[in-house]
Order: structure tokens, then C-alpha cells, then sequence
């Protein structure tokens, strides 16, 4: 894969393609700096105390000292501060990492199975992960990855945007990400799965946001979007038989403006619907019973396929 070579590597870390990325950086240098320091302190007072304080005649004895109350404040003290201070540091940076933007410029489905990846656009673009077929982003704007998994557990990781989320089978995981430039960006499998694990390796393409936008228009690779597929599941399933669309209550609770809303249940438990929350309805209806409706869903575990979820989701998420 010549596109590999091309990666620069002028740097000892990856490139920092992200602003996340040099906070992660800045964290990273602290503790290796401050690990440096202590090491320092540690090592050389002791070899310094080896040498100054070294027995000269077999009769020489040190002194009786039991225990000093500020000395052992101190040395528990000022870690304890130093370890909270870096707790903070990496929680901050956590959360940026982990909670996404509110202004989502692109929202795609990646599906991890032995041994490639597959993205879904909302418009129905689809793609095989090779390295001719890079996962197009644009530049300068945020990117949400819905992830999962066929088969077992993946993991996509982006050294330069200093990221990475676990696939995982039977549940949906996020990642987000903005490249400040456009460029090449090299994706990872970093969960040992099986013997092409390594070949798990694509590409991210960020492009302008302009080229991305006639890019993202031009002629698409499948045939409908993954919401129109999730309409025709709909009407498969005869889901409309309880589920309005339009905000009328049938037996089950409608799906207008369902997706992101709060949902109570029976039980007096609250969530917000999400991807995940959807998935598990839609599979275990019994898992989360919204409050004043009967638990009257059958089970569609094993009746349905994961794609068909994932599509009933996108289309759920349209009807507003
Ligand atoms: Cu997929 Cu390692």
C-alpha cells in the first residue's frame, strides 16, 4: 500500500491533525516529564543517601526515629494534589473526546467485520474499506461515526486525531472527530481480531468542506438512503400497525420526534432515545416499557437484521 509511505513521519508522534489532539499531546508530555522529575528525586536521593550515609565502622549506628507526622504529610500530600490535578487534566480531555458537537457536519454508519470496514452515508453512499475507497470527511468541520460490529470486537483508531472507539457487536458506539486540514489520515484496528487484524487498516480523507459537499451529491454508490430502507422495513414489519408516524397514539408509543427525546418508563426510569435505546426497543420491547402503554411489542430478537435496524433507526430519526 504505497499510499502508507506517504504518511509523514517528521515527527516522533503522529501529526497533531486535530485540536484534541494537541491537549491530549500537552497532557501526555506532563506526566512523562513530571514521571522524569520524580524519577529523578526518587533514584538519585537514594543513591545520594547510599553514598553520603554509607557505614564506616561495624559499631556506627543511625539514629532511633520511629516516625515524623510532617514529613509524612507531605510526601502523601503533594501527590495527592499532583494525582488530582492530572485527574481533572484527563477528565477534560475525556469528555472532549467522547461527547460530540452539537453542529454535526457528517453523520456516518462504520460497520467493523472480519476483516474491513464499511461506511454508510446518510444518502446512501456506501462503501467496502479498501485503500482506494477512504472514508471521505470534510475539513474543518465535525464528524460523528456511528460504530458497530458483524462479529467481534474491533477497535477504530486514528493516532493523529489521538482517538479511538471500540465496534462492538450488538450495540451501537460513537466517535467524533474535526481535522483542521485536509489530508490523509491513517485508521488502525486496534482490537486483536483474528488473523487480518492488521489488514484492517484504512484511510480517513479529509477533504475542503466545498469538495466534500459535491463529493458527498455526486453520483452515489447504493441505491437508497439507509432511512428509505428503514420505511421499507417499516411497512415489512407492519410496524405502522401500532406506531404512528404523524404523532397520533395507536397501541404503541409514536415515532414523530421521537429520536433525541426523553422517554419515561413504567418503572419511573427516564433515558434519552438514542441509537442504542432504539435498537434495544426495537429487539426487546419488554426491555423498556414507556409509561401508560402496554408491554404489548413482541420480540423481534433474532427476526430481524442488523442492518434492518440500523435502517428502521435512520428513518425513525427523519420522522419529526
Ligand atoms: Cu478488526 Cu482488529
Amino acid at each position: 500500500m504505497s499510499w502508507i509511505t506517504s504518511y509523514p513521519a517528521t515527527t516522533f508522534m503522529p501529526i497533531q491533525a486535530t485540536e484534541i489532539a494537541k491537549e491530549v499531546d500537552l497532557l501526555y508530555a506532563f506526566l512523562i516529564i513530571s514521571s522524569l522529575i520524580s524519577f529523578v528525586i526518587l533514584i538519585g536521593g537514594m543513591t545520594w543517601f547510599l553514598i553520603k550515609f554509607k557505614r564506616t565502622s561495624p559499631d556506627q549506628k543511625s539514629a532511633y526515629i520511629t516516625h515524623n507526622n510532617f514529613a509524612e504529610f507531605l510526601w502523601s500530600f503533594i501527590p495527592l494534589v499532583i494525582m488530582m490535578v492530572i485527574f481533572y487534566w484527563g477528565m477534560v480531555i475525556f469528555e472532549k473526546l467522547r461527547v460530540p458537537p452539537a453542529d454535526i457536519a457528517a453523520e456516518i454508519h462504520v460497520t467493523a467485520a472480519q476483516w474491513a470496514w464499511t461506511y454508510k452515508y446518510a444518502n446512501g453512499k456506501e462503501y467496502y474499506s479498501s485503500a482506494e475507497d477512504p472514508l471521505v470527511v470534510p475539513a474543518g468541520k465535525a464528524t460523528k461515526l456511528i460504530l458497530t460490529s458483524k462479529d467481534v470486537i474491533h477497535s477504530f483508531y486514528v493516532p493523529s486525531f489521538r482517538t479511538k472507539q471500540d465496534a462492538v457487536p450488538g450495540r451501537f458506539t460513537q466517535l467524533w472527530f474535526e481535522p483542521k486540514q485536509p489530508g490523509d489520515y491513517i485508521v488502525f484496528c486496534t482490537e486483536y481480531c483474528g488473523t487480518k487484524h492488521s489488514g484492517m487498516m484504512i484511510k480517513i480523507k479529509a477533504v475542503p468542506s466545498e469538495e466534500y459537499s459535491t463529493w458527498y451529491h455526486s453520483e452515489k454508490k447504493g441505491a437508497d438512503t439507509p432511512a428509505d430502507k428503514g420505511k421499507l422495513a417499516f411497512g415489512k414489519y407492519n410496524c405502522a400497525g401500532c406506531h404512528s408516524v404523524d404523532g397520533s397514539r395507536i397501541v404503541g408509543p409514536t415515532m414523530k420526534g421521537l429520536f433525541g427525546s426523553n422517554r419515561k418508563f413504567a418503572d419511573g426510569s427516564t433515558t434519552t432515545a438514542d441509537e442504542n435505546y432504539l435498537r434495544e426497543s426495537i429487539l426487546v420491547a419488554t426491555a423498556k416499557v414507556v409509561e401508560t402503554y402496554p408491554p404489548a411489542m413482541p420480540l423481534f430478537q433474532g427476526q430481524i437484521s442488523d442492518d434492518d435496524v440500523a435502517n428502521l433507526i435512520e428513518y425513525i430519526k427523519t420522522i419529526k
